[in-house]
């Protein structure tokens, strides 16, 4: 069974992920326009833009939610358009969502095994329901639960509602949800939207441990206090296509990148 720190064992590469001139119209409005970017193994990347820029739905190509009207993606090497969104899951690139999609009324530790049943062989289903052979990986789908929880600092809220929790643990048990599947990519989009100062900078924490188990983020975020304290390199998006690249500094100077947010001349 694959861990999360084994995922770049034999196979890191310079391009883990890329896109190839993606575009995606919806009714005439290109949403997303001639994107390409890579990003290497273990980096942390932010892609950033204003609101409407086209941020998700680049996410939404990236894992097969939405086919591309032109372009390509490559996972390692490998073209995955046209795969379904659980082998896009399966082959290693997990995301959370903008708004946050957790069952609600099941606890923590069921939600992160929701996203453990891609990893094991009888099923979330047949462990749910007790079936003898599922015994023994029942029990390890509770040990990984807990150490993927431990990950994100939610270990004591296992038995918890997910529905209970604040709104600022919600969003890291989607986290978990998404790191319990064992991804060498890691989509994450707007996760400190609503979060307060403290929780913002535990997040930032956060990222790091998983940048650390050897994961690759990418990091869709408005927070500009969080993407440039922890970012490699920052990839801007306006009206679908890509203005600017580059380090936090670099892109933090960038008269077009300063234009976009402040929507005003500069000179
Ligand atoms: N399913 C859809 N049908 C029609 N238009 C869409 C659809 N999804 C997105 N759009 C449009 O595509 C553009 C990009 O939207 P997108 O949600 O990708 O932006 P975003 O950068 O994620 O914005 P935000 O920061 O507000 O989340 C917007 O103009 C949006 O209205
Ligand atoms: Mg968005």
């Amino acid at each position: 069974m694959m861990q999360a720190g084994d995922v770049l064992s034999g196979d890191a590469r310079d391009d883990l992920l890329a896109a190839k001139d993606l575009t995606k119209t919806f009714g005439g409005l290109a949403a997303v326009k001639n994107v390409s970017f890579s990003v290497s193994a273990k980096a942390i990347k932010a892609i950033i833009g204003p609101n409407g820029a086209g941020k998700t739905t680049l996410y939404d190509l990236l894992t097969g939610i939405y086919l591309p009207d032109e372009g390509n993606v490559l996972f390692q090497g490998r073209e995955i358009v046209g795969l379904a969104t659980h082998e896009i899951t399966a082959l290693g690139v997990a995301r959370t969502f903008q708004t946050i999609r957790l069952f609600t009324g099941m606890t923590v530790m069921e939600n992160v095994m929701v996203g453990l049943h891609h990893r094991t062989k009888t099923g979330f289903v047949k462990s749910a329901l007790r079936v003898p052979s599922g015994l023994r990986e029942e029990a390890w789908m509770r040990e990984e639960s807990l150490r993927i929880l431990d990950i994100v600092g939610l270990e004591m809220q296992a038995e918890s509602l997910a529905g209970s929790l604040p709104f600022g643990q919600q969003r890291l048990l989607e986290v978990a949800r998404a790191l319990a599947t064992a991804p060498r990519v890691l989509l994450l989009d707007e996760p400190a939207s609503g979060l307060n100062a403290y929780e913002t900078r535990e997040l930032g924490g956060i990222i790091y441990r998983i940048r650390d188990m050897g994961v690759t983020v990418i990091l869709v975020e408005h927070d500009m206090g969080l993407v440039m304290r922890i970012s490699d390199e920052v990839l801007v998006l306006d009206y679908g296509e890509i203005i600017a690249e580059g380090t936090p500094e670099e892109v933090s100077a960038d008269a077009r990148v300063i234009e976009a947010y402040l929507g005003s001349e500069i000179d």
